[in-house]
């Protein structure tokens, strides 16, 4: 290991440190935004400037005090979204507006006017459902759905706009300077406020445009539980900030994170859902810049009018959730999503912002990664090792010091003397390779990254104009300005086969550091003060640095395929909209059991965020976890949506196999089963990229009227079919598992056995494998049996598992494609099959006439769970063709199993049984 990482590993460690991170007291803009408390707001609207257009409507509002004019806009978009726009109405310069997340200028629909009276403005939706109702004064606006608030904005009187200034020194003269000096806003006080500069430590943040910072609340009527906004090492379900800091959304590299931690981690997506049992909704507030949220819970009374005058007034008492952000800076755009039910909340913010991009199928395969994998014998031996102990698994990971010095698209010549060679070993095994490419670039002229990027200006800039430079593993670097479209392109075009030396179309990208990490950097990060593409400073743009790298890769991946062939990119910053470009995970975890526990929560809410391509590092990234843990961790990992074992340089060795025989075969046992759930997995993710359904669900998404499930984050739903509770205790010989629905039914997945009830119950565990469950109603296609890999497994036919309702009713997907191209999108190349099982029948029919795909795979097996009473006969029915089937039923668990079927997959068929 060379001295430039040694060095960066011990940054690391310290950075474990929490004081080279900021308390939310030590922001300089939140305790600006803490001096404005709950009360009458400043802020009156003059309704005298609404101006009503097709697409919105607009009025001024104003400061009583500094009688600044802000602009409001408000825009109806199709499909039960407002948006809200608060800019200055004549700012000094420009205020940065995000660009390139929303896929689109969203679809407007034109708001009328349902009256005006003194003080008052109501708006009416096309299709009347909603009412939007701006108060003058104080400036308030109230979003209804048929007479019920669903959700206010600044009823609180929290609205807060920082108008941009001179610098003081500039607009005044001496006197006045002199003067402001002495008074209450002395010099002192003004840094306190780090209005023009803040400082943090050692660390010095000039802020060359002053004080931009806004924020707004918004109180959620009649809501007690809401989610979201990632990325934290919390529960859940949001908790109160009153008493504490708030949640913070700032991408940073925390090596070694605690649990239960409201500082922002790697990754900002600020989007938060609130759900009630008749309602979910969701607020996007659309601001790249360093953000807090705080939330409160409460029960207010609220005044219902008397329907009639014998009628007194009544008060009732409601929850209500007051969600107040504050940013840095930008503007106000805000995105309010009214659902009604959490699938349209999805789908909404999924119009906004884009949906999961489609996997290639390796890429859910399992994936072994280590820091490092040291050199070429190193892989043949690993690779190896997963044929000699039978365990499935499709990629295997090269971490940084695969390189020569840590200057990405290169190799070390010792260690990876022939990479192409090495690839074409594992092509022949079918098996993938991924490189990690990071975004900082050492500082050396005769690297051509560096030469080129310099030359071509970028490099993110520091205050002064020069080239920012930061530490990271090479040492001294520069950090490519990739919100700049034209180093975006450039960036993707060295991803050409011929531009990256020995790569080759097997090999992917894994983007890390992007936050982007600056050792020795405030708060390990680059300064806030440096400079983009634009002139736009660091600040307005933080939280999008890693988005636009791993936009830049993954186009550079479409591009060296000539638009063939779909990426496969994991970055570990993100923000909304990331979810188009590949996979994220969480990060530094450690190998302990709470990292564990915490990993589902953590792993929910950034799916709900709407990115579904997520996953833990298995195992725990940092340290060693005992040979129990590392199973159990296995085992929720293969029913999580990305699959990858990882660990630290300074941590042991970690192979599957190197835990003794029994662990080894466990551990098989969890990769195998898997595989076999791939086909519904990719279906999954299918339904993801097409319908923005999350493919890992908190249980109260399936189960939304259902008030117990509202808190659950030790399980979680896989689709809407399985139910998974991983074990993340030490010993474990009980779980208490929740199975949900008065009227459902379940099934233990492994052993077909209906459960007596659902509620919840105490299931005895083993090591052998954790609890997972099918729901009644539902049909889960399955391959027969595991392979090699992915590829090994495109001919091995299919089972069908299902589980039957109350009604004797079950229905399921499958979705199938070449796995890689996208065929599927352009050519139709996909096979889309509907399953339902009725009145004794299941029958194959299509979902999608528009699939063209062949395949020669059949339907081999056929299992159902929960039938009542043991056929005399089954047949299958093939166009015209009948045939009696050989069946076999369990009296004890009412299974029944067909097998050695021949259905071809893409033919209608049906079986009956009587
Ligand atoms: C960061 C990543 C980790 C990686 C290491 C070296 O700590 O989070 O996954 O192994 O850097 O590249």
């Amino acid at each position: 290991m060379e001295a430039a990482a040694q060095e960066g590993i011990s940054v690391q460690d310290e950075a474990v440190d929490k004081s080279k991170f900021k308390e939310c007291n030590q922001i300089a803009f939140y305790r600006r935004q803490k001096l404005l408390h709950p009360g009458k707001s400043s802020y009156r609207a003059l309704l005298d400037s609404v101006t009503l257009s097709d697409d919105n409507v607009k009025f001024q509002i104003i400061h009583e005090e500094n009688k600044v004019l802000l602009q409001v806009e408000i825009w109806e978009i199709e499909g039960n979204i407002f948006r809200l726009k608060i800019n200055e109405a004549a700012p000094l310069r420009a205020r940065y507006e995000v660009l390139d997340v929303l896929i689109k200028e969203p679809a407007t629909q034109r708001l009328s006017i349902s009256h005006k009276e003194a003080g008052i403005l109501v708006l009416k939706s096309v299709n009347e459902e909603y009412k939007l109702q701006v108060t003058a004064d104080p400036f308030q606006i109230e979003l209804q759905s048929k007479n019920e608030i669903v959700l206010s904005m600044n009823s609180n009187g929290l609205l807060y706009f920082e108008h941009l200034k001179p610098p003081p020194s500039a607009s005044k003269t001496t006197a006045e300077n002199k003067e402001e000096a002495a008074s209450d806003s002395s010099k002192e006080k003004q840094e306190d406020l780090g209005l023009w500069q803040e400082k943090f430590g050692r660390f010095l943040d000039i802020k060359a445009h002053g004080p931009s910072s806004v924020g707004a609340d918004f109180s959620l009527h009649g809501f007690e539980h809401v989610y979201g906004i990632p990325q934290h090492t919390e529960t859940l379900l949001l908790k109160n900030t009153s008493d504490g800091d708030a949640y913070r959304l700032y991408n940073l590299d925390i090596f070694g994170h605690k649990i239960h931690d409201k500082i922002g981690i790697y990754g900002s997506v600020p989007f938060l859902l609130a759900h009630k049992p008749n309602r979910t909704s969701g607020i996007f507030w659309l601001n790249s810049s360093e953000t807090l949220v705080d939330i409160s819970t409460k029960a207010v009374a609220e005044h219902v009018p008397s329907r009639s005058t014998a009628e007194t007034a009544k008060q009732r008492v409601l929850p209500r959730t007051d969600v107040r952000w504050m940013s840095e800076s930008g503007i106000i755009d805000v995105f309010l999503l009214m659902g009604p039910t959490a699938f349209d909340v999805f789908k909404q913010f999924a119009q906004l912002t884009g949906t999961q991009a489609l996997p290639p199928l390796f890429s859910l395969g399992y994936h072994q990664c280590r820091w490092n994998y040291e050199d070429e014998q190193d892989v043949k031996a690993v690779d190896t090792g997963f044929d000699e102990h039978d365990i499935p698994y499709d990629v295997i990971w090269l971490d940084i010091e695969h390189t020569d010095g840590k200057r990405y698209f290169t190799w070390d010549k010792k260690k990876f003397q022939n990479p192409k060679r090495m690839q074409e070993l594992l092509r022949k095994k079918k098996r993938k390779l991924v490189v990690i490419v990071d975004p900082h670039i050492k500082v050396d002229p005769t690297y051509t990254l560096y030469s080129q990027g310099k030359d071509k200006g970028y490099f993110v800039k520091d205050r002064n104009g020069q080239d920012f430079e930061g530490i990271c593993w090479p040492g001294s670097s520069c950090y490519l300005d990739f919100t700049n479209p034209e180093v975006r392109k450039w960036y993707a075009d060295q991803f050409a086969f011929k531009t990256y030396k020995g790569s080759t179309n097997i090999l992917f990208v894994w983007n890390d550091m992007n936050e982007p990490s600056v050792f020795r950097g405030a708060e390990l990060t680059m300064q806030k003060d440096a400079v983009h593409y634009s002139s736009w400073e660091h600040r307005e743009v933080h939280n999008l640095y890693g988005f636009y790298q791993q936009m830049a890769t993954a186009d550079g991946l479409i591009k060296r395929s000539l638009g063939k062939e779909r990426p496969f990119v994991l970055t570990r910053s993100f923000f909304a909209g990331s979810q188009k470009y590949g996979a994220v995970w969480t990060g530094d975890n450690t190998a302990e059991w709470e990292y564990l526990k915490i990993s589902i929560p953590m792993l929910l809410t950034i799916s709900i965020a709407g990115i579904s391509f997520c996953g833990a590092d298995v195992g725990g990234f940092i340290g060693d976890p005992e040979p129990e843990l590392l199973v159990r961790w296995y085992q929720a990992g293969a029913y999580q949506p990305f699959f990858r074992g990882h660990s630290n340089m300074e941590s042991k060795r970690r192979e599957p196999w190197l835990f003794g025989e029994k662990n080894t075969r466990i551990i098989r046992e969890a990769i195998s089963e898997r595989y076999i759930l791939l086909p519904y997995l990719y279906t999954l993710f299918y339904r993801a990229h097409t319908a923005a359904e999350p493919v890992m669900r908190p249980l109260w998404i399936e189960f939304p009227g259902k008030i117990d499930t509202f808190g659950v984050e030790n399980e979680y739903m896989l689709g809407n079919a399985l139910l998974v509770h991983p074990v993340t205790e030490r010993e474990a010989r009980t779980v208490s598992v929740l199975l949900p629905g008065s009227e459902e039914i379940w099934y233990d997945f492994r052993k077909f056995k209906r459960m007596e009830a659902a509620g919840t119950l105490k299931i005895p565990v083993t090591l052998e494998n954790i609890p997972v469950f099918q729901r009644g109603g539902t049909v889960i296609p399955l391959k027969t049996r595991a392979g090699k890999s992915t590829e090994w497994m495109i001919d091995i036919s299919y089972e069908l598992r299902v589980a039957l309702d109350a009604e004797g009713y079950a229905k399921g997907e499958l979705y199938l494609d070449d796995g890689h191209s996208f065929q599927y999108l352009h050519e139709k190349q996909f096979l889309h099959r509907k399953f339902t099982f009725q009145k004794q029948v299941l029958s194959s029919s299509c979902r999608d006439e528009k699939g063209q795909y062949r395949t020669t795979c059949i339907v081999e097996r056929v299992i159902i769970l929960g039938l009542g009473l043991q056929p005399m006969s089954v047949t299958t029915c093939l166009k015209d063709e009948k045939e009696e089937v050989v069946f076999t039923y369990d009296t004890k668990t009412c299974a029944l199993m067909l097998e050695k079927l021949a259905l071809s997959v893409g033919a209608d068929w049906e079986i009956h049984i009587k």
